[in-house]
């Protein structure tokens, strides 16, 4: 039976490898096409890394359930289920932009118990286990300002999804969210989104619709460097992080708390 640092280091030795080789084919043309629709894009960069992903965790740790988002989910004994984002951030790595990520969770029991997210173009590793949270070996820390006026915001809210959902409401949200923090960014990519926050780099990050591979790794992340990640990391859903201390109560993330 793997231990959580087993598991950790096949997560880390799949994301490293993974990113690699994206660092070496970022911005040399990728074929992009479409799957929902015009703003979900893929490429085939995404298709090969999470194959040469599901081949570490194949060779490490077979029988392993693997929930992958471009491949589905392969069925196993259930012992160890992997949640698997090849790319978190395709659009920005398909046009061309520096913030994308691999990013792969894993959970024992219906618990998460390792997480890798790995950078490469930055070549910056989050690691996430038993030994807390870390940044290329450095434990990270989710401290920051206690308010609105003082925090830096990530988000992707609202997406055309989101619009097309709530309509004029998530406009009027969205303006409340831009009045109320010190500066509100939308950077893409859930999963590196959590590991700044994880980092204290930024101070909160909100999304609805995310999916298990989008957040598993960066939600273990997130709580293991003593921030606040708010919503089920197993179902597709809203989530919510904070940075440690931060006063959510009396934000006006308060109105689109997960529940
Ligand atoms: C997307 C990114 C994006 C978030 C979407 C995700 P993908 O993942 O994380 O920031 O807003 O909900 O689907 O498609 O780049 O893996
Ligand atoms: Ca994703
Ligand atoms: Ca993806």
């Amino acid at each position: 039976m793997a231990t959580n640092d087993d598991l950790l280091d096949i997560a880390v030795e799949a994301a490293t490898g993974a990113g690699t080789r994206l660092r070496e084919v970022f911005r040399t043309g990728a074929r992009v096409a479409t799957k929902t629709d015009f703003h979900d894009p893929v490429t085939e960069h995404d298709l090969a890394a999470e194959e040469q992903i599901r081949a570490v965790i194949g060779k490490r740790a077979p029988g392993s359930v693997i929930v992958g988002e471009e491949g589905g989910t392969q069925p196993g004994s259930g012992e160890v289920t992997w949640y698997v984002d090849p790319i978190d951030g395709t659009a920005n790595f398909a046009a061309g932009v520096a913030f994308f990520c691999v990013s792969i969770g894993a959970a024992v029991g219906g618990e998460l118990v390792a997480g890798a997210i790995y950078d490469p173009v930055r070549d910056q590793l989050f690691t996430a286990g038993d030994g807390g949270a870390r940044c290329d070996g450095v434990p990270l820390t989710s401290a920051g300002p206690r308010t609105d006026r003082e925090a830096l915001l990530l988000t992707s809210y609202p997406s055309a999804y989101d619009l097309a959902q709530q309509g004029e409401e998530a406009l009027h949200r969205f303006g409340r969210l831009v009045t109320s923090f010190s500066a509100v960014r939308r950077p893409g990519s859930a999963a590196l989104k959590l590991a700044h926050v994880a980092a204290g780099w930024a101070h909160a990050c909100f999304g609805l619709g995310a999916s298990p591979w989008d957040v598993a790794a960066g939600a273990l992340l997130v709580r293991r460097a003593g921030g606040r990640y708010l919503g089920d990391p197993f179902t597709v859903g809203p989530y919510l992080a904070t940075v440690g201390g931060f006063d959510l109560a009396g934000s006006a993330l308060a109105e689109l708390v997960p529940a």
